[in-house]
């Protein structure tokens, strides 16, 4: 499948699940298919590639930045793509202005970007010294600094809990209380380091993963109030799709993947889906190996009736 080979060069970016994505929306010819999270345009670019000639793209992003990238990817199908910036749990406003009654299929690729992951200025990342911003959409108001400077103890304890499952999460919220009484914490270094200065020395060489890692993707989820924007766009979602339109969704936390089952779920009860993915469908052992960003995908298909 050509269209789930990146096809540009300067940025590296493997489509996660994108054989399986494109099969899921039973693509052909003439549909308008949505990318509620466009990124780097690497689904859509697979996507665009089976619904053309005629087909028409709606491509979502609120990441600016992303959204320029996508563009010139896509500049091939320009006539069929519509390229938006917005946040997908304003879908219904989107399909408003673009005037876009029903669609045939939708897909969410769901959390951060290896692009944005890289982007070293961007704060997402703790390999990367910089502001404290992990913000997708720069024009937003709330940054990972207001919050670790402006929060609670409690509130940044139970942040690092339910978006981290941080075990370490009380004593992590009550150093950077301290910490901050001296001076703000600004920088994702700063951060870092408050991390490793919080959990026992037994903690930091107890996990696979980076000891950071838990509490930047718990301020990230925050920032962007991730899960939020997941539950209102799934809960429009459905009174656009044409009979027999699919909707697909790739997840990569626990709590985004329990969203999207139980709406899932809903809908089937009220006979409003057809649930096509009873498991979730996992990555290959081989896509692991290739693109490690893959490792913790679930991806689940609904079908409307
Ligand atoms: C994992 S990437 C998608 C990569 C994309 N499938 C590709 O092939 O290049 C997720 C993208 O979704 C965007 N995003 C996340 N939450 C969003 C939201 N609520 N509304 C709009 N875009 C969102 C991010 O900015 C990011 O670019």
């Amino acid at each position: 499948m050509r269209g789930c080979v990146s096809e540009v060069a300067v940025i590296e970016h493997k489509p996660v699940m994108c054989k399986e994505v494109i099969e899921s929306l039973n693509l052909r010819p003439g549909l308008t298919i949505v990318d509620a999270t466009l990124g780097l345009g690497a689904h859509a670019s697979a996507i665009l590639e089976k619904i053309s000639p005629k087909g028409r793209l709606i491509g979502i992003d609120r990441d600016t930045d992303s959204l320029e990238i996508a563009k010139n990817r896509l500049k091939v199908y320009e006539d069929n793509v519509s390229l938006v910036h917005a946040d997908f749990r304003a879908i219904d406003k989107v399909f408003a202005q673009l005037n876009i009654k029903k669609i045939d299929g939708i897909l969410f690729d769901l959390g951060v970007s290896s692009y944005q992951l890289d982007s070293q200025d961007r704060g997402f990342s703790f390999r990367y010294d910089a502001p404290l911003d992990m913000r997708m959409d720069k024009t937003s108001y709330i940054l990972a600094y207001d919050l670790v400077n402006n929060l609670t103890e409690k509130e940044i304890s139970d942040i690092l809990w339910a978006f981290g499952e941080e075990r370490w999460h009380n004593r992590i919220a009550k150093y950077l209380i301290q910490k901050r009484a001296l001076s703000p914490v600004t920088t994702t270094g700063q951060l870092k380091e408050a991390v490793m200065k919080a959990i026992p020395h037994g903690g930091i060489h107890s996990t696979r993963i980076h000891p950071a890692t838990r509490t930047f993707q718990a301020f990230r989820i925050a920032v962007n109030r991730e899960l939020e924007a997941l539950e209102e766009s799934l809960a429009k979602v459905p009174e656009f799709l044409k009979k027999g339109a699919r909707v697909c969704v790739l997840s990569f936390h626990s709590l985004e993947d329990r969203i999207v089952k139980h709406n899932f779920k809903d809908n089937a009860l009220k006979g409003i889906f057809r649930i096509i993915t009873k498991k979730p469908l996992l990555p290959t052992r081989q896509e692991v190996i290739d693109n490690p960003r893959a490792r913790s995908v679930k991806m689940r298909v609904a079908c409307k009736l």
